[in-house]
């Protein structure tokens, strides 16, 4: 990277990713989430927003406790008052580097319609939070909300005042997503040029995709002179998302023509970070997903493959290794022991304790007896269903029957498990097989899930492939995902609505 301007990656996939409709997340997929960050070198983990729920607070609380010696910083977002700041730092405080992030809105439609403040008093709270953040630790970012919207004078008074008061980091956040390049481009040329303090501290930017614009916004920012772009693993974010970590990334990696600067991730994690925040999700990444998408580094055209052979730079700008893509789907099969598996999961980017490759091993040994070829997409499958499936499971399948018949009501039999106790339902209802294994959790569990979604995609090719099912279900106007995989559709499909079923119950968040 040598003489190369170094920019800041500041992800916040656990506090503005996990903030999309139906992505929350519990506390043990947010530590994985936490740890794979961590292996991408990023600078900065937004945690969470610690008052918003007691489970926000505790995830917030727990990475800044066990991971928070790791060299990264641990953020924890903020409104700009007292009882927010206090109870930021309350789940900060153990870490080695801890961040707050405080925010307050600032354009003119925000400050009418939602927060009814003039200007003065804007600065005036603005002022207030830095420095009671200030009072708890040095390492303090200030976000003025909408400032892609707000009259530049203003935002340069605003800026000019929390840098006076202490913070280290000012965020630009573009956030409705109504930002072109050249306009955030003029954003930060203005701080730059007119803000007399501005030397001491670090510009940010925080943009988000609604016109698809974010990655772009974020580059053109940081031509300007910001230095920490925030972003998020597959773009996810509210509405259309926030940057994307790795198209931003990749793009100042592979574009240093254009782009004189760098940043410190670890470009091989890429793959197995974006694998493990879809799995922990639900949100599938298209496969077309520039960097990351199945897609992105296959050639399907005859004149594509042509060139390919002759020498890769004809179609190829980037190297599927250098962003975690395994050079070759290696086959393993029955007579594939631990270690092969073992060496196979290290490839695709996990770590996984010796009891995890236990449990995966008995599970790939489980699959190989039915299938003759276990591809890269089974082992990855297996491998999330095994870290995310240990999360706290109060309702487990024990077994099923279904009936289906041509144009007749389907009838299941379901016996669940809860603390080691069974149910079984049986009942003949539903529209098909799907809906009536919602009727059924739903008469055992109580717990009353309206479908939005049902998607069914094959892990693999091949018709004995595992089939993934991912729900978006309502419950109580809240949305939640469930997941689950198996070679048998009805199965992954009961487990699916389980694992939604289950996360509702496990799950303390009250909206802010
Ligand atoms: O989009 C936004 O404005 C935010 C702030 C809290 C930084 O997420
Ligand atoms: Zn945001």
């Amino acid at each position: 990277m040598s003489n190369k301007r170094s920019i800041r990656i500041f992800d916040t996939t656990l506090r503005d990713g996990e903030q999309s409709p139906g992505c929350s997340m519990n506390l043990q997929e947010k530590l994985e989430v936490a740890q794979a960050l961590i292996d991408l070198k990023v600078d900065v983990i937004e945690a969470g927003f610690p008052i918003a729920s007691p489970g926000d607070f505790e995830a917030v609380r727990e990475i800044a406790t066990s991971l928070g010696n790791r060299g990264v910083e641990i953020c924890g977002l903020a409104r700009s008052n007292d009882k927010d700041i206090d109870r930021a730092w309350e789940a900060l405080k153990q870490s080695a580097n801890p961040r707050i992030h405080v925010f307050l809105a600032t354009s003119a439609i925000h400050r009418e319609f939602k927060l009814k403040m003039t200007p003065e008093e804007i600065i005036k709270r603005a002022v207030a939070g830095v420095e009671r953040a200030k009072s708890y630790c040095d390492n303090i970012e200030f976000s003025p909300e909408d400032a892609a919207r707000t009259e530049i004078d203003f935002l340069c008074q605003v800026v000019e005042a929390v840098v006076k008061a202490g913070a280290t980091t000012v965020n630009i956040p573009d956030t409705v997503g109504y930002a072109t390049p050249s306009h955030m481009r003029d954003v930060i040329s203005a701080l730059m040029n007119r803000v007399p303090n501005i030397d001491q501290t670090v510009i940010s930017v925080h943009c988000h995709n609604d016109l698809g614009m974010a990655v772009a916004n974020s580059l053109a920012a940081v031509q300007a002179g910001a230095g920490q772009i925030e972003c998020t693993v597959n773009g996810i974010g509210e509405r259309a998302g926030n940057t994307s970590l790795e198209e931003v990334v990749m793009a100042m990696r592979t574009r240093h023509d254009v782009y004189d600067f760098d940043t410190n991730i670890e470009s091989n994690r890429l793959v197995p970070a974006s694998r493990l925040v879809s799995a922990v999700t639900g949100l599938h990444v298209q496969r077309n997903k520039a960097i990351v998408g199945r897609n992105a580094f296959a050639h399907e055209a005859g004149i594509h493959q042509d060139g390919m052979l002759k020498n890769r730079d004809t179609y190829e700008i980037m190297r599927p290794q250098d962003v975690g893509f395994a050079a070759t789907d290696l086959v393993l099969g029955k007579h594939s022991g631990r270690a092969a598996l073992a060496d196979r999961a290290k490839q695709l980017g996990f770590q996984l304790t010796g009891e995890q490759l236990q449990s995966v091993f008995e599970k790939f040994k489980q699959l190989a007896d039915k299938k003759k070829e276990i591809f890269d997409g089974d082992i990855v499958a297996i491998i999330q269903d095994e870290i995310l499936g240990a999360t706290e499971s109060e309702w487990s399948l024990v077994t099923y029957q279904v009936e289906l018949a041509y144009k007749s009501t389907p009838r299941i039999s379901l016996t669940l498990a809860r603390d080691d106790q069974e149910k079984t339902v049986e009942i003949s209802d539903g529209s098909g097989p799907v809906d009536a294994a919602f009727l059924a959790v739903q008469q055992l569990t109580g717990v009353e899930l309206d479908c939005n979604e049902f998607q069914i995609q094959s892990t693999t090719l091949g018709r004995d492939a595992n089939g993934e099912v991912t729900i978006e279900t309502d419950h109580e106007g809240q949305t939640w995902r469930g997941r689950a995989v198996s070679m048998d559709c009805v199965e992954a499909t009961i487990k699916a609505i389980l694992n939604a079923t289950n996360r509702i119950l496990a799950s303390t968040r009250q909206p802010v």
